[in-house]
């Protein structure tokens, strides 16, 4: 425990020294402008302070940024489809960042697995056998090749995506297979339907990616009809405890270049509580019945690898 405080210590205080160098070293030969200073100060906690406290207590604060430096953008759909459109072959590590390391990619996939295979063995009864499975923000098909495997053995795979782009290269992807069918689609828009209802939804990494909390009820609303009475939600991401007023604090990124010129930040991301999670899918007749949390080394940066399991409060099971 005292070895890896102090390697983490070694580690993040190295690479906040070499980063405020550049950093600053860069920002010197720009000229540092007022307008600046948040970003840097933002940036330099961020390398400096260690995991934990930089998850819980800095990242939020980039929201300010963009307050304080201008317009933002909550047109996610053109940034999903920009951020696909740049990636001409995209594998599962594009879909966590650009840049992403293969092998951290690797770890959180494994981590996320972990948990749901911890649920699954835990509840097995909990769980549709050769379920039918509705996969949301497919990205570029990990969890559709999840449930197809041995251990869900799904009859059927729905994968949602709303960039354009990646659906047109799952389509490509899953050609030869009829049990995979792929749509085009914003889950968070209303008249969002399928033919039959289904056994597993699954939404890994996308659901705080819905940024207005109107889309993000919608959402819930279309998954919440999406699912057979005895069937399950698998839902991917971070639940904090943050008070429902607020409802979670939206994060910004930068936009990607070409994208859009009048504004410079893009609202991606914003976390809900469980509190708030457990009220929304209560109104909608659901209940959150197992709760895995499955912790990540910290040394290895990855996205949170919780799982929050629900299902319709007056199933059998
Ligand atoms: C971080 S990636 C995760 C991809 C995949 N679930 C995985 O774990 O490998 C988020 C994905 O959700 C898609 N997405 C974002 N918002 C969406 C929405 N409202 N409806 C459908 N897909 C969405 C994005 O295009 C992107 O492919």
């Amino acid at each position: 425990m005292m070895k890896h405080l102090y390697i983490h210590i070694k580690y993040q205080s190295e690479h906040a020294n070499i980063s405020c160098q550049q950093c600053f070293g860069k920002r010197a030969a720009e000229g540092i402008t007022p307008m600046a200073l948040p970003d840097i100060l933002t940036r330099t906690l961020r390398q400096i302070a260690p995991r934990k406290a930089k998850k819980h207590y800095i990242d939020p604060w980039r929201f300010l940024i963009p307050l304080v430096k201008g317009q933002v953008s909550t047109d996610y759909q053109r940034f999903w489809q920009k951020y696909y459109a740049d990636l001409p072959s995209p594998s599962d590590k594009d879909t966590i960042k650009p840049g992403e390391e293969p092998q951290s990619a690797a770890y959180h996939y494994t981590a996320v697995k972990l948990s749901i295979l911890q649920s699954l063995n835990l509840n097995p009864d909990l769980y549709p056998k050769r379920p039918s499975v509705l996969d949301i923000g497919t990205g570029t098909g990990h969890w559709i090749d999840f449930y197809l495997g041995e251990v869900f053995n799904a009859s059927r795979v729905t994968g949602v995506e709303i960039a354009p782009s990646a659906a047109e290269f799952l389509r490509e992807k899953y050609s030869s297979r009829s049990d995979v069918t792929i749509m085009e689609a914003d889950i968070s828009k209303p008249g969002f339907s399928l033919e039959d209802k289904v056994g597993i939804v699954n939404a890994i990494g996308v659901m705080f990616h819905i940024v207005p909390d109107e889309g993000w009820k919608r959402a819930i609303a279309n998954i919440a009809n999406a699912l057979d009475y005895n069937g399950v939600i698998l839902v991917g991401g971070q639940f904090r405890r943050i008070p429902p007023p607020l409802g979670g604090l939206v994060q910004f990124e930068k936009i990607p270049p070409g994208m859009n010129d009048e504004v410079k930040y893009v609202a991606t991301k914003r976390l809900r509580s469980l509190g708030y999670w457990k009220k929304i899918l209560g109104e909608h007749g659901l209940e959150v019945v197992d709760m895995i949390k499955t912790k990540a080394h910290p040394l290895i940066s990855t996205p949170e690898n919780n799982i929050l399991v629900a299902r319709h409060s007056r199933s059998k099971f």
